[in-house]
């Protein structure tokens, strides 16, 4: 079952070799963990994602640097550019919201080569210029969370064209040891550990409901742009409401439907919308407050400033509910909620 989920998986991202892990997070981790990086090495990534990203660099005893996202809400290349330094060993941008990260981009404003990672948590099913998510960078890392558009209950994956690439993250993923369990057969049952790794495996049960999940994949991906598309055109009246970016030859695969606030033409800022949303019980959220400003990276010098791009939209983004099963009556309560959030606001600064 695990061989037939990751050859499956690397048939539809069109990458030579797929390895499923436990989860997202440990597949940031062992992905590190192959490219060798280590104590003292720095890797340059976005603040605009889930802290698994960076924690996977603290984890590894590397330093997280960040730099700003552009206007796709992706990793910056120039601002990447100007972040390299001597140390820096690696690259991780993240697909923000389901858009793929243009890596030719970023790797051509690069000053010297170095490996790119897309933590692509968020994309799988999506495509730059016709090439799917898994086949952009040299690493590829996936999330079968629930939340995802496939799920493993919980799970991960590792994509990668580079085979020895692929060998590392098999053995870290299991204890390190030069053969699995399966392999240790007849008159080969003897094993050696080349490196420190964990079980970090994914089951088989889980790689069976994996490979009926992926089947689904491209009606989800359809299903979810589908709403997309419809957010845009009936959001686009309402002032003071930036839509997502749509940056000619990509294909999001809309995990996440993000609006930005822009305070002055709404009316009331960002998190006066979510709680007014939240108080008619639509369940908008932030994804994500800037990492670098989270406590534990505050400590380790995040300071405001880096990344003004990523600060602001921390400060301007709703994401707002999009799941395959929501209908158009669904979708049209979420639009009239802003509508009335918007007169009440504009309404009060009138008052005032
Ligand atoms: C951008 C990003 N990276 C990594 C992860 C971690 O994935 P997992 O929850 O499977 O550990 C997530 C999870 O939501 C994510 O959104």
């Amino acid at each position: 079952m695990i061989a037939d989920f990751e050859h499956a998986l690397a048939a539809r991202c069109k990458v030579d070799h797929a390895v499923v892990v436990a989860n997202g997070s440990v597949a940031l981790d062992l992905a590190v963990l192959a490219l060798g990086i280590g104590p003292g090495d720095e890797v340059i990534t976005t603040p605009l994602t889930f802290v698994a990203t960076a924690n996977a660099v603290l984890r590894a005893g590397a330093i997280p640097v960040f730099a700003d996202v552009g206007e796709d809400r992706c990793l910056d290349p120039e601002s990447v550019a100007r972040a390299v330094t001597p140390r820096t060993k690696a690259v991780i941008t993240v697909d923000y919201s389901g858009l793929p990260s243009d890596v030719a981009a970023l790797k051509a404003a690069l000053p010297r080569p170095l490996p790119v990672i897309a933590d692509s948590a968020h994309s799988l099913g999506a495509s730059l210029n016709g090439r799917p998510v898994g086949s952009l960078a040299d690493i590829t890392t996936l999330s079968f969370h629930p939340v995802k558009q496939i799920t493993t209950g919980e799970g991960g994956a590792c994509l990668a064209a580079d085979a020895g690439i692929a060998d590392r993250i098999r053995k870290l993923r299991n204890h390190g040891m030069t053969s699995t369990a399966d392999e240790r057969t007849g008159a080969l049952w003897k094993y050696d550990v080349t490196m420190l790794g964990n079980n970090h495996r994914l089951t088989a049960l889980q790689a069976a409901l994996g490979i009926a999940q992926l089947r689904r994949l491209d009606s989800v991906v359809a299903e979810r742009s589908e709403l997309a598309d419809r957010y845009d055109a009936i959001l686009i009246d309402i002032p003071g409401i930036g839509l997502p970016p749509r940056p000619p030859g990509r294909r999001s695969a809309w995990h996440l439907y993000a609006i930005e606030i822009d305070p002055a033409g709404y009316g009331c800022d960002r998190d006066e919308v979510i709680d007014a949303l939240r108080a008619e019980g639509i369940e908008a959220t932030l994804h994500y407050p800037a990492v670098h400003l989270l406590a534990l990276y505050r400590e380790r010098g995040g300071v405001p400033g880096i990344a003004p791009r990523a600060e602001r939209l921390s400060e301007q983004l709703i994401t707002l509910p999009l799941y395959p099963a929501m209908t158009v009556t669904d979708q049209d309560d979420v639009v009239l909620a802003l509508q009335r959030i918007h007169v009440w606001a504009t309404a009060g600064a009138v008052r005032s």
